[in-house]
């Protein structure tokens, strides 16, 4: 049997797709990338914004011809949407097998005895696919209640997951030759499973020797403690990159999204980091949008872009999301608006990412190698920064030195150093 995953959304969402991957091909079923040859699909949904739920939606429009070619098409539906509108899917896309939610996941291993034949049931070798990096989670859930996010409604209240367990997991990883770890959480600052916090996880994974590279997202402003700078800033394990979100760089606005601080405070905060890490690359999130988001609240934020120079900013349209706080409120501001501040802000925010990247030029930089196509070798710094350079080596997993020649706004490409 063939089994197909389309992942949409967040990294969450990714290392469920991996470990549902994992648990179809002990079943003895095998993953291909062409849909159209599979036998069993899963669509691994998110809801964070519309236009998630529309690409989930169009798909299953898709699945719905195929499985008319190939009526023993097994469709099953996973994710956020499945957590919260399971009874809309199954009216809207009736030929769906099974919808299963976000929170069940643990239970996948029981849905698909019902559709995969026993008979399959064996215990096949994994493909020789070298993986590089390896997505573990650390906690489930959220209870932050942002007023414009659908994440703690959908996938409940904030739990931290035994550190026994996660360091369980990172062993296996680097047995099976993992070189990076990246940690995930909707907020792994607020990490704490029995009195262990983020930090001391961190310092528990990086003591083991196996482990080369950590990663970690994503954080809160509200809770990147001054401790966790000083172990970043100590930890050569610890890659140089934090995703900070901002969202917004009105006070009116972030109060707005219940984000529980100001922007002064998230400067306070993001200068400091830059002091004591020196290295750090710090990317951000921005929506724009927002309801009674004024002209002089875009400003706010376009302002804020060029005064803290992120090393990458992720712009998103506002989408009200059912059961939150903000999809109540009045002020809607209109597409033609929003489109308009989106532009504005996407490229000037790219000429400043370019320019911080523009340092590199003629630096040789470290890098880790993910994967290597038709002699184009795809790698990361520790800064995060995809770097391209060209190989005829067998290098997927090595760490190399690059010399950089040339930079776009999120990435670049450069010689391998020998
Ligand atoms: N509309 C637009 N963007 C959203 N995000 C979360 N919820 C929404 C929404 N309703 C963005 C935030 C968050 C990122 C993962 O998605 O910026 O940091
Ligand atoms: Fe959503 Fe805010 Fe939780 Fe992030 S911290 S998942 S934006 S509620």
């Amino acid at each position: 049997m063939k089994f197909y995953i389309e992942t949409i959304g967040c990294q969450m969402n990714v290392n469920d797709s991996e470990k549902m991957a994992e648990i179809l091909s002990e079943y003895g079923c095998i993953q291909t990338n062409d849909i159209l040859l599979a036998d069993f699909v899963i669509v691994n949904t998110c809801s964070v914004r519309f236009s998630a739920e529309h690409k989930a939606y169009s798909l299953l429009g898709r699945l719905k011809e195929q499985k008319e070619i190939n009526p023993n098409l097994i469709i099953g539906v996973t994710g956020c949407m499945a957590q919260y509108a399971a009874k809309e899917i199954k009216t809207r896309c009736k030929y769906v097998d099974f919808v299963l939610g976000a929170k069940d996941i643990n239970s996948f291993s029981q849905t698909v005895t019902k559709y995969v034949p026993k008979e399959t049931e064996v215990n096949e070798n994994k493909q020789e696919n070298r993986e590089v990096f390896k997505y573990i989670t650390i906690m489930r859930g959220c209870s932050n209640f942002c007023s414009y996010c659908i994440v703690p409604h959908v996938r409940g209240p904030e739990v931290s997951i035994d550190y026994n367990e996660i360091i369980k997991e990172v062993n296996k990883a680097c047995d099976d030759g993992i070189k990076e770890i990246i940690l995930l959480g909707q907020n792994v600052n607020s990490y704490n499973y029995s009195g262990v916090n983020f930090t001391q996880l961190l310092q528990k994974i990086s003591q083991i020797d196996k482990v080369t590279r950590i990663r970690f997202m994503t954080n809160h402003p509200k809770d990147f403690s001054d401790e966790l700078i000083e172990e970043i800033a100590i930890n050569n394990k610890i890659c140089k990159h934090i995703h900070l979100p901002l969202q917004s760089g009105s006070n009116n606005i972030l109060k707005a999204m219940n984000r529980k601080y100001t922007y002064e405070q998230y400067k306070t905060l993001y200068e400091k980091i830059k002091n004591k890490i020196p290295d750090i690359n710090i990317t951000s999130d921005i929506i724009i949008g927002f309801p009674g988001e004024t002209d002089q609240d875009f400003q706010d934020t376009f302002n804020a872009s060029r005064q803290l120079q992120f090393g990458g900013l992720f712009i998103f349209k506002y989408s009200p999301r059912p059961k939150t706080f903000a999809a109540k409120l009045k002020g809607n501001v209109p597409l033609d608006i929003i489109k308009k501040r989106h532009v504005l802000l996407l490229e000037d925010s790219n000429i400043i990412s370019k320019n911080i990247n523009e340092k590199y030029i003629n630096e040789t930089v470290e890098v880790l190698v993910e994967k290597v196509n038709n002699g184009v070798a795809e790698a990361r710094n520790s800064q995060n920064i995809k770097v391209f350079f060209d190989t005829k080596e067998k290098l997927t997993g090595e760490i190399v030195n690059v010399k950089i020649t040339k930079v776009l706004p999120n990435s670049m490409s450069g010689i391998l150093q020998r």
